[in-house]
């Protein structure tokens, strides 16, 4: 049975079974690559999307439990998102492969609290880990996001 999902403000039918990871279904049903498999449980961030605008792991979340939520990915920033002008602007990626995650705990921080301070930038983005440790950029990045 087909499932629907809401991502980026389309429907898509989707053929994956309802215990399948959001994130497989976003890369390889929906071709939406964005999004990245780092640990597979929960724990790195690099999968991170919004459902209803709060950040979530994709690895770890199956499609059973997203319904009708609304999904948003890396992709709807289109490139020109204040938070990717400001990425660029400070340099922030190094290897990337986290930034997608980042951006999107960093997006939904700011849909919540625009004026986050350095303490509620740390904890929001907590749970994003960096290999490459941009930490410093990331929080220099979402501050000029903030203005
Ligand atoms: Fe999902 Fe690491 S890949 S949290």
């Amino acid at each position: 049975m087909a499932t629907t999902l809401d991502v980026n403000g389309k429907a898509y039918q989707v053929k994956a079974t309802p215990e399948t990871p959001l994130l497989w279904v976003l890369r390889d049903e929906l071709g939406l690559t964005g999004s990245k498999y780092g640990c597979g449980v929960g724990q790195c961030g690099a999968c991170t999307v919004q459902m209803d605008g709060q950040p979530i792991r994709s690895c770890s979340t199956p499609i059973s439990v997203v319904g009708a939520a609304k999904i948003t990915t890396v992709e709807s920033f289109g490139g020109n998102h204040p938070l990717q002008v400001a990425w660029v602007k400070h340099d922030v990626p190094q290897c990337g492969y986290c930034q997608s995650g980042q951006l999107m705990s960093a997006a939904a921080l700011l849909a919540q609290n625009p004026k986050p301070s350095d303490d509620e930038i740390a904890a929001a983005m907590d749970g994003n880990i960096c290999r490459c440790g941009t930490y410093q950029r990331i929080r220099a990045a979402i501050k000029e996001a903030a203005g």
